[in-house]
């Protein structure tokens, strides 16, 4: 099935009727331990993160204009010098060491390594989407929930259990198949790997770029969902794109039950030590060049392509790095994950 008619179906099954939707697939830029948003300055922040998008990436990224310090990006629009990053799952063994569970690029791919998928959606309403400023910075989740509740609410951070290789039991839309999605890591086995899908606020206080706690500044809406095209609260009443993030974590080397623990809880565990998933947490800074998100949105942009946007390929991409700054092993069989005592307890 063609992707764009895999996307329209799940649109449709939501009801809805899609506007601009942007999609597209970011490589790896560089996995370890920094946090522009959340510990600036600090090296090495407390725990791992896998980041994709411009080479400003950097234990600080000044609130300036991102898109004049970066000299490219992993992302297939090359005018989209943003950087996205979520924190990394990793395998617990029975014999107690850890594997970071690599990544694969989604469905419709066409040579990114490893990375995220990003989309950019326009209200379905066809109500006007304000693009974010220069300098702008948010986080959706929190990397320390452990139950269900909080961002929960909003049906914006969930996992897709895939049933098969390449992506089966992928026919809905994100977080609405209660037979193959859940909030927290899926206890069994998923023989094609598992999806995190993270969806940003979509509502914005119209003036602040960043909050104390990088979320502040934007809101879920008041009632609804983005999908549904909930308002926004009168305290953010500008509405966002909406941002959403897909991870495929490749878990399928890890699916032998004879290495999980004995007990036959799953072993998959967030490199901020959640074991239960529900401390899923993205990152965003926006670095687009100019006005090109904001023409984007207010055409009709779907997929990966967009005449108003510049693209570029995946072997020009892929060329774009950031060295690693951190001094450690994220990779091979680990006794504890990076910043994290073992066997889980710190964030
Ligand atoms: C971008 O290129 C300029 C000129 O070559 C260089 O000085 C600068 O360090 C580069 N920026 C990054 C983030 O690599
Ligand atoms: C722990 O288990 C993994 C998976 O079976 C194995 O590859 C690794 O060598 C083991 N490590 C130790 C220290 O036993």
């Amino acid at each position: 099935m063609r992707l764009n008619s895999i996307i329209t179906i799940a649109l449709l099954a939501q009801g809805i009727q899609a506007n601009a939707v942007l999609r597209f697939g970011c490589s790896q830029i560089v996995v370890e331990r920094l946090d522009p948003l959340v510990n600036p300055s600090i090296n090495p922040s407390p725990h791992v993160h896998q980041v994709v998008g411009g080479n400003a990436f950097n234990a600080a990224i000044p609130e300036s204009d991102v898109s004049q310090i970066a000299n490219c990006t992993t992302c297939s629009f090359s005018e989209d010098f943003s950087n996205y990053w979520t924190a990394n799952l990793y395998f617990k063994a029975r014999n107690g060491t850890f594997k970071r569970v690599p990544q694969i690029a989604n469905r419709g791919n066409n040579g990114e390594t490893g990375g995220m998928t990003v989309y950019y959606t326009s209200a379905y309403d066809n109500s006007k989407v304000t693009a974010f400023k220069p300098g702008f910075r948010m986080l959706a989740g929190d990397a320390a929930q452990r139950t269900d509740g909080g961002i929960t609410e909003w049906n914006a951070i969930c996992f897709r259990c895939y049933t098969a290789k390449n992506f089966g039991g992928d026919n809905a839309a994100p977080c609405s198949d209660n037979t193959v999605d859940s909030v927290s890591l899926p206890k069994k086995a998923c023989p094609g790997g598992i999806r995190t899908t993270i969806r940003f606020p979509t509502c914005w206080d119209g003036t602040n770029l960043d909050s104390p706690d990088h979320s502040s500044h934007v809101s879920y809406p008041a009632t609804g969902t983005f999908e549904k095209s909930g308002a926004c609260p009168s305290t953010h009443p500008v509405k966002l794109p909406q941002l959403m993030f897909e991870v495929i974590w490749d878990t399928t080397a890890f699916n032998d039950k004879s290495l999980w623990p004995a007990d036959g809880s799953q072993p998959f565990v967030f490199s901020q030590g959640d074991n239960t998933g529900y401390g899923q947490h993205g990152d965003y800074v926006f670095g687009w060049k100019g006005d090109v998100l904001q023409r984007a949105m207010d055409s009709n942009c779907f997929g990966a392509t967009c005449k108003e946007l510049k693209s570029q390929t995946f072997t020009e991409a892929n060329e774009c790095a950031v060295a690693n700054s951190v001094n450690e092993a994220v990779d091979g069989w680990l006794t504890t994950i990076p910043g994290q005592i073992s066997p889980l307890g710190r964030i």
